[in-house]
């Protein structure tokens, strides 16, 4: 079974990360949320979910226990050493915060620390950053992470397929990031296509 990563953060845009939460547990993978405070703060404020009890309700649903909260502390945790093989991580939304520790190499939240495992393993790591207008230091920020591998997939809906509602929107940006760690996926409408 695939192992996924999902870091929460405190960028606005908190309802892409419970909307990947939603598509994933309709594939057989194992889920690893890991939430900075501020992170389920947001979370908080935009849904109104309170992110304990939210995965317990998910995992109910499911009769199983495929997402894992994990203690944001707790370097002990398996996702904080390259020997537990997780085949990929989603930061969703990452905040400037986030994105800076993790492109200097500071690791002392596990959020962090998983990260810059994935990026040492050569793990496949997506960036999905939320704020605007957009500093240089931001830019250099995901400039570094790009040079070593990491997708940065900016919270940046397309129109070109003539979306809807913002739910169509949100699935846009998070079938995106689907694609990027090989979960097949129908969550938006694909350019002239019918794959
Ligand atoms: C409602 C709300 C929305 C925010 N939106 C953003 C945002 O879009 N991008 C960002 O970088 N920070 C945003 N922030 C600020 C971050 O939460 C703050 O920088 C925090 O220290 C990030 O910590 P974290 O990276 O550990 O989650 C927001 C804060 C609040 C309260």
């Amino acid at each position: 079974m695939k192992k996924i990563i999902v870091g929460l953060t405190g960028a606005s845009g908190s309802a892409y990360f419970r909307r990947l939460i939603e598509v994933l547990l309709e594939h057989e993978v194992e889920i690893h949320v890991i939430a900075s405070e501020h992170g389920s703060q947001v979370l908080a404020y935009e849904t109104g979910i309170i992110l304990e009890e939210q995965i317990k309700v998910w995992n109910e649903k499911i009769s199983d226990t495929r997402i894992t909260l994990e203690d944001n502390n707790n370097m002990f945790s398996a996702v904080a050493s390259g020997s537990y093989r997780c085949d990929a991580m989603i930061v969703i939304p990452c905040s400037m915060s986030t994105l800076a520790e993790i492109a200097n190499g500071i690791t002392k939240s596990l959020l962090t620390r998983a990260a810059d495992v994935m990026i040492k393993e050569q793990r496949k790591l997506v960036i999905v950053p939320r704020e605007t207008p957009l500093s240089t230091i931001h830019l250099k920020n995901m400039y570094e992470l790009s040079k070593v591998g990491v997708t940065i997939l900016p919270a940046m809906p397309g129109f070109y397929n003539l979306p809807e509602t913002v739910d169509d929107m949100i699935n846009h940006i998070v079938g995106k990031a689907l694609d990027c760690i090989g979960i097949d996926n129908n969550n938006y409408k694909r350019w002239k296509g019918k794959n």
